[in-house]
């Protein structure tokens, strides 16, 4: 199957090899297409140029996008000496000792590190936070009213990572909880926005930042402080614990202040993202009433095949994060024919790879059917991205959504209509449903 609408993204006869075709707009006209309007802009280039394209935006400079399968997979693939992260980044918000700002050893050893909290028996030992967390939450949902799942998922998913990296509960985590949400919300504005010099801070949101950050650290010093005295830290399966025993090869300990960079950035990566997919789940099925009742159906039966197929078709027809970044470290980077300089960004479209008719037919339509019995997986689906840089809490996203699901599909019906879809809104970094996933639903006897 060919897109007529494409170019063919690996020809080899292109007129220049250095410069994939550019989009010709100002620079600001060009910014505001990536910030504001990216989905449609995105489309109008691909439409126009092909899957792979210049651009020339705000913070990112000339950037070369693709959404091409096999440009994908190059992307992917290459090692740290040929593409590091994209700048700027979120290590620029979460700080110098977040996974977001690390390359190279720093990058793999912290990823090593870190994983075991994020993979095996560790995921089966959330599953009881993870239920606990939405019957508490769903325990006084409105019975035939609507109202929006965004917000309660934000606070089961938040709930649930802070369990998760502290491994308990306590009025620290409770001051958390309240800093959280309002300096995720202001954060993710600002994200990719270089910070002005330090002295013109107190006349900018970033003095509104500056304060989060030091209550945020204030409170973690405190949790470091009860952990570095408690005597079973060694067997604790936390998060925070797994840092504070990790030692380097000269046996000295993690930093603390890298500690607390860490543990804001699983926190802030790792609930919003979960929270906005299930929004989008809840208002998938709203409008899906045959996936529904086969989940139904599945639930009350025990399995899960169905609703796992169902949440990798979600992450691909709803992309919450619709883009990842990398820089060209190397002299040049080949790509599909093309020779990209050291130093240029290159942007792999998450979503417009989802939406590619050549691996997706009929690319609008939820469609769980899609997955079942198949994988999900680079360089045809990305909704976590892929190399080494993959995000490292993907299974814990995927195992926290089927919780979810499965318990409130337990205890609660969800009724359908052909009501028109959500638009998508686009918080900064992740996109969630514009009027935040509504539904009505009743109690199950
Ligand atoms: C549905 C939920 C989620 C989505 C859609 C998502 C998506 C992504 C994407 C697209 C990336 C960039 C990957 C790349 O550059 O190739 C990423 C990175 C990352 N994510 Fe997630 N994520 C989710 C949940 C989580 C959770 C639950 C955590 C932590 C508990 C987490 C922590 C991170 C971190 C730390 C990185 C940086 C990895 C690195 O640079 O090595 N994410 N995520």
């Amino acid at each position: 199957m060919t897109d007529p609408a494409v170019a063919n993204p690996c020809e080899t006869s292109a007129p220049n090899r250095l410069n994939p075709p550019p989009v010709r707009l100002p620079k600001l006209v060009q910014g505001v297409g990536f910030a504001v309007f990216r989905r449609k802009a995105m489309r109008n280039w691909i439409k126009r140029h092909g899957r792979i394209f210049e651009i020339n935006v705000p913070f990112f400079g000339r950037s070369v996008v693709v959404s091409d399968p096999a440009l994908v997979r190059s992307v992917c693939s290459a090692s740290a000496e040929q593409l590091v992260n994209v700048q700027p980044n979120l290590g620029n918000w979460f700080g110098p000792g977040s996974l977001f700002g690390l390359d190279d050893s720093r990058h793999r050893d912290r990823r090593r590190l870190l994983a075991p909290a994020f993979h095996g028996q560790s995921l089966k030992n959330y599953e009881k936070i993870i239920e606990d967390e939405t019957l508490l939450e769903s325990a006084n949902w409105p019975e035939d009213k609507e109202f929006r799942t965004l917000e309660p998922m934000n606070r089961i998913t938040l709930n649930v990572i802070l369990r998760t990296i502290f491994g308990a509960d306590g009025p620290e985590l409770e001051e958390l909880r309240e800093i959280v949400l309002p300096y995720m919300k202001l954060g993710q504005l600002m994200a990719f926005v270089p910070a002005p010099p330090f002295w013109t801070r107190r006349y900018s949101p970033w003095r509104k930042l500056d304060d989060f950050r030091k209550a945020f650290d204030r409170i973690v010093f405190t949790l470091i402080a009860h952990a570095d005295a408690d005597p079973g830290l060694g067997e604790r399966a936390d998060v925070l614990a797994f840092l504070l025993r990790s030692r380097h090869d000269d046996r000295t300990g993690m930093p603390r202040q890298d500690i607390c960079d860490e543990l804001l950035t699983l926190i802030c990566a790792g609930h919003e993202t979960t929270a906005s997919a299930l929004g989008w789940t809840f208002e998938r099925l709203r409008r899906h009433p045959d996936v529904l009742a086969e989940l139904v159906r599945e639930v009350d039966e025990g399995g899960s095949e169905f609703r796992r197929a169902t949440i990798l078709e979600l992450l691909r027809v709803r992309t919450v994060i619709d883009v990842a970044g990398r820089r060209v470290r190397a002299s040049n980077f080949d790509l599909g024919g093309w020779r990209i300089p050291q130093d240029r960004t290159v942007l792999v479209r998450i979503a417009d790879l989802h939406e590619n008719p050549e691996i997706y037919p009929q690319p609008e339509r939820f469609d769980p059917y899609r997955f079942r019995g198949s994988r999900a997986a680079a360089p045809t689906w990305l909704a976590f991205g892929g190399g080494a840089r993959r995000c490292i809490g993907a299974d814990f996203a995927i195992a926290e959504m089927d919780i979810v699901l499965r318990t409130v599909l337990q205890n609660f019906r969800i009724q359908t209509d052909a009501a028109p879809d959500e638009k998508s809104y686009f918080r900064g970094v992740a996109h969630t449903p514009r009027l935040g996933g509504r539904v009505v639903v009743n109690r199950r006897t």
